[in-house]
């Protein structure tokens, strides 16, 4: 394992301020990192069965004195008691406010452990060590914590910024490969929303990429830790810009709905969305057809997306007039206009969002 310096990226969020280190051999120096961020001595970490069978021992070594709470993952036990086990661990545990929560996992587990802390005694320290390239280039950054509720999907959250976030892409090594598929996806859509160079370095990369080369890994994981904490950095808690993050996302997650969130990762329903959003702007002519078809391509070399052609456009457009993050009965739609621009409407008719859907294959 290389024990080069890692790439650090700020994010400069409002609330709390806070470094992001990248790199292979940030795992066994995660204990240093810590120290560095200024975090107390009683620490606790929440982790996964899967997760902590692969990489427990490696944390171990790193962070002796962490004492591990393994609570199960995926998305069904995203839950209210996910969280309360969290609660009774800490308490047996003895953590007071001094206490720092680590979590080691994928979204699911920093989603619930960052619930945890941004509330066991209104609130004590936070590091995530995100484990999928989902978490990596996502969900660990921002600040976003939550569970879900039998109505529906993060229905109950909190922002809370963690004091660091400690990436090593060595561990994605063991992630199932449609899990990690599924995370390029989301990088895609950093690249085309907001970042040419990201999306060109992940094209000719690709090889390097989907071997999970920790050394190609690096700065391509940065560059999304570096985009997403410029947008949280100006719009921390969601109101304007950091919509654009949703490229890919409205269509995605009807699609998610429709499909009961069994059939699909999020990142697949993500790449199905970014196909129709490329759709309408081109159909509109905002987005040049060349441009298109290199947005296309390149989802399309990451292999065939799970087939949707037993579904519905009809219901798929029912699911999208009750998306939850339409604003005043509108739709907001972030629609590329480039590779690495894109601009948010909210004139997308049910006419093209129909005509969207059948493109992707979906039937009366
Ligand atoms: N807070 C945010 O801003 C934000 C952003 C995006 C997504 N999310 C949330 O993230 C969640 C999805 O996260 P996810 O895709 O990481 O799913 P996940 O946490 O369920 O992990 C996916 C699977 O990978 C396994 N796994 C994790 N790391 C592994 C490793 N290194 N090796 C082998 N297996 C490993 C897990 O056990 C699990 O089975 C959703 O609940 C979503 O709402 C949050
Ligand atoms: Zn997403």
């Amino acid at each position: 394992m290389s024990h080069d310096q890692p790439l650090r990226i700020e994010i400069a969020a409002p609330s709390r301020p806070y470094p992001v280190l990248v790199g292979a051999g940030t795992l066994p120096r995660l204990g240093a990192a810590l120290d560095d961020a200024g975090l107390g001595p009683s620490r606790f970490v929440v982790s996964s069965p899967t997760v902590w069978g692969f990489w427990g021992e490696t944390l171990h070594e790193a962070q002796p004195e962490a004492a591990p709470i393994i609570v199960p993952d995926g998305e069904r036990h995203k839950t209210l008691g996910g969280v309360s086990r969290i609660y009774e661990a800490l308490v047996k545990g003895g953590a007071d406010r001094s206490a720092v929560l680590l979590t080691f996992g994928g979204g699911v587990i920093g989603d619930m452990g960052g619930f945890a802390a941004a509330t066991y005694m209104r609130g004590i320290r936070l590091a995530h060590v995100p484990t999928t390239l989902l978490a990596q280039v996502d969900a660990a950054i921002g600040g976003k914590a939550g569970v879900n509720l039998p109505g529906g999907k993060n229905l109950v959250g909190a922002f809370h910024q963690p004091s660091v976030v400690v990436i090593d892409p060595g561990v994605l090594s063991t992630l199932p490969r449609r899990e990690f598929r599924a995370g390029l996806y989301e990088v895609i859509k950093y690249g085309v929303a907001c970042d040419a160079p990201l999306f060109e370095q992940v094209s000719r990369d690709l090889g390097p990429l989907t071997r999970r080369d920790p050394a190609t890994l690096t700065p391509v994981i940065a560059a999304c830790c570096r985009v997403k904490g410029g947008i949280v950095a100006a719009d921390e808690r969601e109101t304007g810009g950091r919509r654009v993050l949703n490229f890919g996302h409205t269509v995605g997650h009807a699609i998610e709905a429709g499909t009961k969130y069994r059939r699909l990762l999020h990142g697949e329903s993500v790449a199905y969305g970014m196909l129709a959003a490329c759709a309408i702007a081109k159909a509109r002519g905002a987005l040049a057809a060349a441009d298109c078809r290199t947005i296309t391509a390149a989802i399309a070399q990451l292999g065939p997306l799970p087939p949707l052609n037993d579904l519905s456009a009809d219901a798929q457009l029912e699911f999208l007039r009750h998306d939850k993050k339409s604003h005043d009965g509108r739709l907001h739609f972030v629609l590329p206009t480039g590779i690495g621009a894109s601009q948010i409407v909210t004139d997308v008719s049910e006419a093209e969002l129909l005509r969207a859907l059948r493109d992707l294959g979906l039937g009366e």
